[in-house]
């Protein structure tokens, strides 16, 4: 699929049509990746932060605003273990870009993980230096997502600034270093930015397709009202006919797409999208998905980690989701996923190497 073709895709609003593509991008998914649908324990360990993105509800920029929390071992231990119990394959740490998380603390967890349970472990701690990805890897970390958000530089430059005193970074050249040091890696795009035009998405996601990536995380931009992007400062501002909207139409489209082009990568149908509508999971899991990521931050700090405003599992208890998701997965038709879900690309691209 070239360039042309992707965005008149993503501009497409006939729902025939639209029908025929997110079908089409479910048969390449049973066919590369089959029917199950592998559960991710997600755990939002700390949303302290040194970034200030422009898009994020918990940037740095909150100070006053936001309550700041940070997990401590145990904490993190009952997650993990309260993922063992639900029969997960994996768990997901996710934080803001938070230093107080030492790298020593996370190692020590993931030794714990490594030594007590079964589980495959994904770090999400942001842009972290070389070094500690190193040792988390060494430690026995499996897998590491980091989020490009947009292909366009002017576009990142102005929604992601750097750390005062520092000068811009370059999430391509990390997530290579995060493939070579021999992570599972996993990167993504938010969809709908102020300023985020049709070109742009389409050149998201064949860069999915040049960066070789084992998962793809792609929901929604959802304004956040306490962020200077939700406010609406000092926006690129597009005509409604080159600006990419947030709806749902679009990231089903845009998930799709990306089904199409990465045949065999982990896709998971995300929160954000969920946020959208009550059937927004199982949308994504019919043009793509095969993934989703149940979360198992307490509640007393889940609200806390506002990323954006309204998220669908704010007050999701944790048992009843659990019990809920396993059947709607089945009333769709599909089966919960057994074992670690590791990514069917990255599998053969190390039997390749062997
Ligand atoms: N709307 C949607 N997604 C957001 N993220 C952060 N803020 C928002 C928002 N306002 C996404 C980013 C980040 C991931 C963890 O959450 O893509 O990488």
């Amino acid at each position: 699929m070239n360039k042309d073709e992707i965005i008149s895709w993503l501009k497409e609003n006939d729902a025939k049509k639209l029908e025929s593509l997110w079908q089409h991008a479910d048969q390449v998914r049973r066919e590369t990746v089959g029917d199950q649908v592998h559960l991710r324990g997600l755990i939002e360990a700390s949303n302290i932060c040194v970034r200030q993105c422009r898009y994020c509800g918990i940037n740095a920029d909150q100070g006053r605003k936001v309550q700041r929390y940070r997990m401590n071992m145990s904490e993190m231990q009952q997650c993990a273990q309260m993922a063992v119990e639900f029969g997960y394959g994996s768990i997901v740490v996710q934080a803001g870009e938070d230093y107080g998380l030492t790298t020593q603390f996370i190692s020590d967890f993931i030794r714990w993980v490594k030594d007590n349970t079964p589980l495959a472990i994904t770090l999400s701690l942001g842009e972290r230096p070389e070094s500690d990805f190193r040792t988390w890897k060494t430690a026995g970390a499996d897998r590491y997502l980091l989020r490009f958000e947009t292909s366009d530089r002017q576009l990142y430059q102005n929604i992601h600034p750097p750390v005062k005193g520092q000068l811009h970074t370059d999430r391509f050249e990390i997530l290579r270093q995060l493939k070579s040091i021999g992570y599972e890696t996993g990167s993504g795009i938010m969809i709908g930015i102020p300023g985020q035009s049709f070109d742009i998405v389409a050149n998201d996601l064949l860069a999915f397709s040049q960066l070789d990536l084992d998962m793809i995380g792609l929901g929604p931009y959802i304004p956040h009202p306490e962020t200077s992007l939700g406010k609406g400062e000092n926006l690129i501002t597009l005509s409604p006919e080159q600006q990419v909207p947030n709806d749902q139409q679009t990231v089903c489209t845009a998930l799709a797409l990306t089904r199409i082009l990465c045949p065999a990568t982990n896709l998971p149908s995300t929160t954000a999208l969920s946020t959208l509508s009550d059937k927004g999971r199982e949308q994504g899991l019919n043009c793509g998905g095969n993934v989703i990521m149940p979360n198992l931050t307490p509640l007393s700090y889940r609200r806390l980690y506002e990323i954006y405003p309204a998220k669908s599992c704010i007050k999701e208890d944790v048992n009843e989701f659990h019990n809920q998701i396993r059947t709607r997965i089945e009333a769709i038709g599909r089966t919960v996923g057994k074992g670690r879900g590791d990514s069917v690309k990255f599998l053969q691209s190390k039997q390749q190497k062997h």
